[in-house]
């Protein structure tokens, strides 16, 4: 029988820490119910501690979820861990994530304590957390420049404390596959105890080596959980991209003979809500979840793909969830054809005033573009659950006009609470004077962080995605739009990200910094 790895989900904690990726409550949940249907084992649904509205969106993901386990990250103190039990409340199972900092630089730089102290602190946090739930996770930071011996001890210590899990952090992306595997097949030889707690490993890319170091860690250290992100969203050049562990896992068992429980079909439709909410685009050639990533461009490859799959394919783009891309509806398509194909799609409408409202989209796009593909629908239905989300500036019509010689000017109507406004503006290009006619009546003064367009398909058929990242106060946002006329998406993106700005509620102060 092949051991289990345990597949821990950090998307929505150590994902949410790259600049401009911080996602709103609604936004979280609508991940993590995806990340169930991936059927993720852990959810790091974020930092309890950080701020009211992480501390806000870990309960609401707490209470969506019922199949993985919640996990709320806490430095190793009794305020921090307390804050993550609390968030946890309503959680069918949850896990409490402790961490501090064990190499003697942190020690000595950040934390300004001695190692014994460090020693104690750690022991105290574990006795602590033990009380509030049985499902403990330890983090060393830092544990691959922590000095061995420390380390040990530390870990021996937190484990006889009641910590189940002993995860070793390659914080900054300094190691190297085979150093990091036998860096934890040492720690986990000469700690007496290893055997009472699993063994995870967190890698960080900033030398592009989280993958294979994390694989390393299982293979050659013995680890039995990989914490990974989607898309390999994290800090700074990321994180250990999960879509790669489970392929790998799962195209080379005959070698690393372990089996993960993730249901791959879901990583497509994953990697593209991530991408969407966050406006991290993800490159064409990235591996499993780009857009080229199943494609044949050169004769000698496409002739050999149609004589035997085999010749260039090592796994099946249907396996990870890319949709055929081949018309699915139409205009004609009626409302249970439509039905039927969101649940072919494992999209789950749980109200019925929602598939209508779904509907009425699906016929609005379907009048202005012939051919409606999965990926449209999808769209559609982020586009759905985006509005749930409460939309107090509504796109209503645009008009521009564009000429070479000329600026261009656009007129855009939108609502504003109950009441229609109109306002006109030029600009340098029509996307551009279509914001600043918005501006000029919301006067929001936001700075624009990022504008990204996205073809959702192929041709220039396809609907635009857009992405407008927003600042203001501290704040940073992020508003999508979608529409087979990208001056529309745009303003539609623009709207969206004032609506999140417009209603506090829903954005953090500066994603996971700390007080
Ligand atoms: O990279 C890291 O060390 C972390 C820990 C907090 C687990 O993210
Ligand atoms: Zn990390």
């Amino acid at each position: 029988m092949s051991d289990k790895v345990i597949i821990f989900d950090t998307t929505l904690r150590d994902g949410e820490q790259s600049p401009g990726a911080s996602m709103t409550k609604d936004e979280k949940v609508r991940i993590a119910r995806q990340l169930e249907r991936l059927k993720v084992d852990v959810i790091e649904a974020g930092f309890a501690a950080s701020s009211e509205g992480d501390f806000q969106a870990i309960s609401a993901v707490a209470a969506a979820v019922k199949d993985s386990i919640v996990c709320s990250l806490a430095r190793a103190n009794d305020k921090d861990i307390t804050r993550a039990a609390d968030a946890l409340k309503a959680a069918k199972a949850k896990r409490i994530h402790a961490f501090l900092a064990t190499s003697p630089l942190h020690m000595a730089v950040k934390l300004r304590m001695s190692p014994e102290e460090v020693l104690e602190q750690a022991k105290r946090s574990i006795r602590f957390a033990r009380n509030l739930a049985d499902d403990v996770e330890f983090s060393a930071e830092d544990g691959y420049r922590s000095e061995m011996d420390f380390l040990c001890r530390v870990v021996e210590a937190v484990i006889k404390e009641g910590a189940t899990t002993i995860n070793i952090p390659d914080t900054v992306g300094y190691a190297t596959p085979e150093l990091y595997g036998e860096f934890i097949k040492t720690l986990r030889t000469r700690v007496p105890n290893s055997d009472k707690a699993v063994w995870s490993v967190h890698c960080h890319n900033d030398l592009g080596m989280a993958v294979a170091n994390s694989l390393a860690g299982v293979k050659i250290g013995g680890a039995r959980q990989i914490e990974c992100t989607i898309n390999g969203l994290g800090e700074r050049a990321g994180n250990t991209a999960l879509e790669e562990i489970v392929m790998a896992l799962r195209t080379r068992q005959d070698y690393f003979d372990m089996v993960c429980g993730i249901d791959a079909t879901q990583i497509v439709p994953a990697s593209k809500l991530v991408s969407q909410i966050t406006g991290f685009v993800v490159q064409p050639n990235k591996a499993v979840v780009g857009a080229n990533a199943f494609a044949h461009t050169s004769g000698i490859h496409q002739d050999g793909i149609l004589k035997n799959r085999d010749t260039y394919e090592i796994m099946r783009a249907e396996d990870v969830g890319w949709a055929a891309n081949k018309i699915v509806l139409g205009k004609l398509s009626g409302r249970n054809a439509f039905k039927q194909r969101l649940q072919e799609l494992g999209i789950a409408i749980e109200a019925e005033a929602d598939l209508n409202e779904a509907f009425v989209r699906f016929k609005t796009l379907a009048d202005q573009k012939s051919e409606i593909f999965d990926e449209d629908i999808i769209a559609i239905m982020s586009d759905s659950a985006a509005a749930e989300e409460g939309e107090f500036y509504k796109f209503i019509s645009l008009s521009q006009h564009s000429e070479t010689g000329e600026r261009p000017k656009s007129k855009v109507t939108f609502r504003v609470g109950d009441k229609e406004a109109s306002s006109e503006a030029e600009g340098n290009g029509p996307v551009d004077a279509s914001l600043n006619a918005i501006e000029e009546i919301v006067k929001s003064g936001a700075e624009q962080l990022l504008y990204s367009v996205n073809a959702i398909t192929s041709g220039t058929q396809s609907q635009g995605e857009v992405t407008v990242r927003l600042a203001k106060g501290g704040r940073i946002v992020n508003g999508v739009g979608t529409d087979p006329d990208i001056i529309a998406a745009s303003a539609k993106a623009y709207l969206s990200a004032l609506n999140k700005l417009h209603d506090p509620s829903q954005v953090k102060l500066n994603a996971q910094m700390t007080p």
